[in-house]
Parts: structure tokens; sequence; C-alpha cells
């Protein structure tokens, strides 16, 4: 009993003294600027991704490459395609691609744009072993006041992934010209946002006035729609800017997020071989459920298909055989129970992974 203890204690000192070694290390790199992003989950990642020696991985959302470097080093003549739509994330792909000749091909462009990329490339028909998606901003592009998405830095309304495609318009562009109508259902649907007529109607009348060019006036101009003992609070309930939800509004119409989120799944799909793993971290709800719906007719790993228990449920209920043929062929098996979260130690030291819910599966049919 005593050992026992003992042993516990030691297990514990040891996971607390790594999670304060990693995290030190993580926070003096971060504030270094040596890590433009600091990568979520990262170890649950590359456990269900499963990477061995000569597997090939798509890292749909490369980044600053934090998850795409942890596999290649933890793994040998891995070999990663590294596609991102910002041109900040194409070069990082293109210095790790330096460091690792061979093993990593960097892409630029949407999850829309894959096919004819790969078109392009001759690699139309390529199958892959695993594929990762960890949806939405970096912290390079969040942190920058000069790309629009920050409430609390002030920058040109801007929120575009790629800044320098001339053919995408920006927050700004968008907001001088939406319709009112439209701009209440963005609000509303890609926000979740209660106010979004009283936004609407405040940003619409605003730009009678004057142009808004920059973050500063959006942020302002939306706390003004709120009296002033109105505290937002966020799901936790932890103070949030009253701009909050319109920023993440205006930020996922301007990149088509939802859109891409789905055909980005189904390209998944087709993409990977039989049992390859497709894992994906979501940051809010709109992003998830897209996800889930997408995995919903999952088959939970370990457990006998659900049918056989309502077979003899009944002795004369029967299945009809297109019913059978639906639920037998789903497309992927979950690989864990419950959705995947950080825990209270990576939260505090990546106060940005709180939200972050992981899900793996395998494709299966
Ligand atoms: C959360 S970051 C990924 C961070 C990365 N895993 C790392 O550890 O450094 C998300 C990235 O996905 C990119 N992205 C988002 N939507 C995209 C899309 N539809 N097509 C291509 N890249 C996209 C963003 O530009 C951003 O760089």
């Amino acid at each position: 009993m005593f050992n026992k203890t003992i042993s516990n204690y030691s297990n514990l000192l040891f996971k607390l003294n790594y999670c304060n070694a990693v995290q030190k290390s993580l926070q003096i790199l971060e504030k270094t600027s040596l890590i433009p992003h600091v990568p979520v989950l990262f170890q649950t990642v590359t456990q269900y991704l499963l990477p061995g020696p000569n597997k090939t991985i798509i890292d749909m959302t490369f980044g600053a490459g934090g998850h795409s470097k942890e596999i290649l080093k933890r793994f040998e003549n891995v070999k990663i395609y590294a596609l991102d739509c910002d041109p900040i994330s194409y070069n990082y792909a293109k210095t790790l691609q330096k460091e690792h000749p061979g093993q990593v091909i960097p892409l630029l462009g949407k999850f829309s744009d894959l096919p004819l990329i790969l078109k392009s490339m001759g690699e139309e028909n390529i199958l892959v072993d695993g594929i990762l998606f960890d949806f939405g901003c970096s912290s390079m592009q969040f942190d920058k006041a000069e790309r629009g998405f920050s409430i609390s830095k002030n920058g040109p309304l801007d929120m575009r992934m790629n800044n320098v495609d001339p053919n995408q318009l920006t927050a700004g562009e968008i907001l001088s010209k939406i319709d009112e109508v439209d701009l209440i259902k963005i609000l509303k649907i890609y926000g979740e946002e209660k106010q979004a007529k009283k936004i609407a109607r405040s940003i619409v009348s605003a730009r009678s006035l004057f142009k808004i060019n920059t973050t500063k006036q959006l942020a302002d101009l939306v706390e003004s729609c709120f009296n002033d003992n109105c505290n937002r609070v966020d799901k936790l309930l932890r103070p949030a800017h009253s701009a909050t939800k319109t920023f993440q509004a205006l930020r996922i119409f301007v990149n088509n997020e939802l859109n891409e989120i789905n055909f980005g799944i189904k390209l998944a799909y087709k993409l990977l071989k039989l049992n390859g793993r497709l894992v994906t971290l979501t940051f809010h709800s709109l992003e998830d459920t897209i996800v889930k719906r997408h995995l919903q007719s999952s088959i939970l790993q370990n457990k006998k298909y659900k049918i056989d228990a309502l077979k003899y449920s009944s002795h004369d209920f029967f299945y009809d055989n297109e019913i059978l043929e639906h639920i037998l062929k789903r497309k992927w098996k979950q690989l864990h129970k419950h959705v995947i979260k950080p825990n209270e130690d990576e939260i505090n030291w990546n106060p940005r992974s709180r939200s972050a819910k992981l899900r793996a599966s395998e494709k299966v049919f």
C-alpha cells in the first residue's frame, strides 16, 4: 500500500515536472518568437494520426508547422503534404522542406483548391495514410494587427487568411457594400449574435457617415450598441469583448470557413486509403457540428455493431435491407469514446487550446 502510494506520487511528480518543463520551454520559445503558434494537443494528434515510417500525411492546415514538425521528429521517412492558404505559412513550409529534403511538400491554397493543385502535380490519384485538420486561424494571424483579426490590436479590417489574394474581399470591403438583411444573417448564423439586428443597423448607419476601415472602428461601433452595464461573458463565463461574436462572424464569412470545412472533410474521405486516419481539431461549435455530422455514423471502437442488440430486441423485428446496408456501410470508425479535450495543464500554458475538441476516425468503407 505504502509502496503503491509512493509510486503514484512519484508518477505524479514526474508528470508535473514534465508538464512544467514543456510549458516553460514553449513559453520561452513563444516569447522569443521561435514558436509563432503553439500546436494544440500535439501528442494526441500524433498518436491518433499514427504516422510510421514510409507513411504519407496531408497536413491540411500547416500554419507554423507545429504538428508537422512533431511528426517529422518522431517518425522516419514520413512524407508530409503541407497545405495552407496563408502565404506566410507556405514560406514556413518551404523552410521546413529545406530541413527535411524529400519529406515536406509545401502547397499554397485552400482545401477546395487541393484537387486542382494535386492535378497540376500529376498526383490527382494519390491515396494517403493520414489527414490532419487544425481548423481556424493561427496565432500568426490573430496576433498581428495588420492582419485585421484582432479586436484588441488596431489594424486594417482585412481578415483574409490569404491576405495577398486580390480576388478575395476584405472584411472592410464587405462591410462597405453588404445589404443590411444579409449582414444580420451573417452575424446571427456565423456569430450566433443575439444583437445582430442592432449591430447591423448601426454599421449601416455609420457607413453612410464614414468608411469603416479599421478593427478599432468596428470594435467601438459594436460596443456602442451595448449599454454600459451589459458585461458580456463567453461560454465559460469569462469576460468577453462585445464585438467577439461580430469578429468571428465576419472572419468566417470572409474566408468561407464553414463551406471549406464541409468540402475538406469530403475531400479527406476521397484522399484517404482504407483504414487511413482523419484527425480534426475544432475550436467552436459551428466547426465541430460540421465535422461531427460527417463522422456521425461512426462505429465506436471495441463495440459490436449496435444493430446486434437491436436485432434481438424483438423476435418479430427485421430491418429492411436498404436500412441494413446503410448502417453497415458506415464510412468512419471513431477511435475514441468521447471527444478529446486538452487537460488543465495544457490550457494553463496554452490558453488558446481551451475550446479545442479533437476527433479521430478511421476510414472503414
Ligand atoms: C490553427 S492554424 C494551424 C496551426 C498548425 N497546426 C500549427 O501547429 O502550427 C490553422 C491554419 O489553417 C489555415 N487554414 C484555415 N482554413 C483553411 C483552408 N480552407 N484552406 C487552407 N488553409 C486553411 C490557416 O491559414 C491557418 O494557418
